[in-house]
């Protein structure tokens, strides 16, 4: 028997209840694949806050060092967004990721065909596509100094040194080499000093990778070229903020943004996230999509356990979910058999993991 410690993060809004159903189907296949998942909360965001004052408490910091991985709901909601800046939600993940090193996110955006109906594309634009978006995700405008609020003036500084975009560039590559071997670096070197010295390095990078196809495009461009032929892009490379925006636009390929896994990680122990928020929308109504979360564990197994077989149980239990038709409310518009609630969902993907 196999032995893991997942720490948990289930945040705020839909953050538990989606989280619920990722641990529903991580035991699942716990129970056939003769593994051992020993669960260990910590507080984060809102939830943080509310009982200790702040969003990234110490315990949260020191306790996910001591585990295998950890698995991330979401943040954040109108409760705590006039709070003084350092004291939100948001703050509270930007500093866990940053204390964990977490400085690649990797964010898969593929189309299963089974709802290949549910984008508000055509059908034959988003049949087939699958990108991965290599987004840096520990520095960029997030985390530059100075940054200030004032009463005339407000600003932001994006900064990127030789280091962050040498490593984050090398993730880029080195996945690519496992993929289609194409690098599109997105940036806004017509601009910005810092876009041109990031695509400075991504070229020099690329001197190790003479097999991968090397290109740059500007995010603007990017952000049409998604829409209009998203089947050109392979491997995305970009900055923390653009990979951010790119990555939910690059979700309404595949239907909802309820559907796109995470997974951070870097330096040490991982975080494996949903691309999308907490929901306040919806939260609390159990209609949220749990397939992101779902598989982020998957994703989880499979880059920080190395539990392959798991990992495959469960993305193949998604796929029949999706194949005998069942739906939550956010991909429901087209060829749905049976809407179902989130834990509903969470229960036939389970089950169906467990076969
Ligand atoms: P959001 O991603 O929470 O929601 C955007 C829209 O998508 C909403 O209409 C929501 O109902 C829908 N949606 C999101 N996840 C869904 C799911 N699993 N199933 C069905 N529908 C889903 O973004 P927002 O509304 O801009 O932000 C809400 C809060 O979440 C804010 O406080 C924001 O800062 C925070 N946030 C947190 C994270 C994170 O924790 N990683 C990410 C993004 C936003
Ligand atoms: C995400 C979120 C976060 C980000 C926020 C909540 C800090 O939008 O995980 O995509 O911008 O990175
Ligand atoms: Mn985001």
């Amino acid at each position: 028997m196999r032995s893991y410690k997942i720490g948990v993060i289930k945040g705020d809004g839909i953050g538990p209840e989606i989280v619920d159903e990722a641990i529903k189907v991580l035991d699942a296949v716990a129970s056939v694949e003769q593994i051992n998942f020993d669960y260990e909360e910590f507080l984060l965001g809102g939830a943080a806050i509310d009982e200790t004052g702040v969003p990234l408490p110490e315990e949260t910091i020191q306790g996910v060092k001591k585990v295998d991985a950890v698995l991330f709901g979401a943040i954040g909601g109108p409760k705590w967004d006039t709070l003084e800046r350092h004291l939100r939600p948001e703050s509270g993940l930007l500093g866990l990721r940053k204390a964990m090193g977490t400085f690649a996110n990797l964010r898969p955006a593929t189309v299963y065909d089974e709802l290949i109906n549910a984008s508000t594309l055509k059908p034959e634009v988003v049949k087939g596509v699958d990108i991965m978006v290599v987004r840096e995700l520990t520095g960029g405008i997030y985390f530059g100094q100075p940054r200030e609020y004032g009463e005339e003036k407000a600003y932001n500084t994006m900064v990127y040194t030789r280091p962050e975009v040498e490593r984050i560039a090398k993730v880029a590559f080195e996945i690519a080499m496992k993929r289609d071997k194409r690098v599109c670096s997105v940036d806004k070197a017509n601009v910005l000093e810092v876009s041109q010295f990031w695509r400075d390095i991504v070229e020099e990078v690329h001197r190790d990778y003479p097999e991968v196809e090397l290109s740059h495009m500007y995010v603007d461009n990017a952000a049409m070229q998604l829409i209009r032929d998203p089947k050109q892009f392979d491997v995305i490379l970009t900055g923390n903020i653009f990979g951010d925006i790119l990555s939910d636009a690059a979700s309404m390929l595949s239907g909802s943004i309820g559907l796109l896994p995470s997974a951070s990680t870097g330096e040490g122990v991982g975080l494996f996230e949903p691309i999308h928020g907490s929901a306040p929308d919806i939260a609390g109504q159990g209609i949220a999509n749990p397939i992101a979360t779902i598989a982020s564990a998957s994703m989880m197994l499979r880059y920080a356990l190395g539990e392959e077989s798991a990992a495959d149980r469960i993305d193949t239990a998604i796929k029949k979910a999706l194949a005998e038709g069942y739906r939550t409310q956010d991909i429901a518009a087209f060829d749905a058999k049976e809407v179902v609630s989130t834990s509903e969902m969470g229960s036939i993907i389970a089950d169906y993991a467990a076969k």
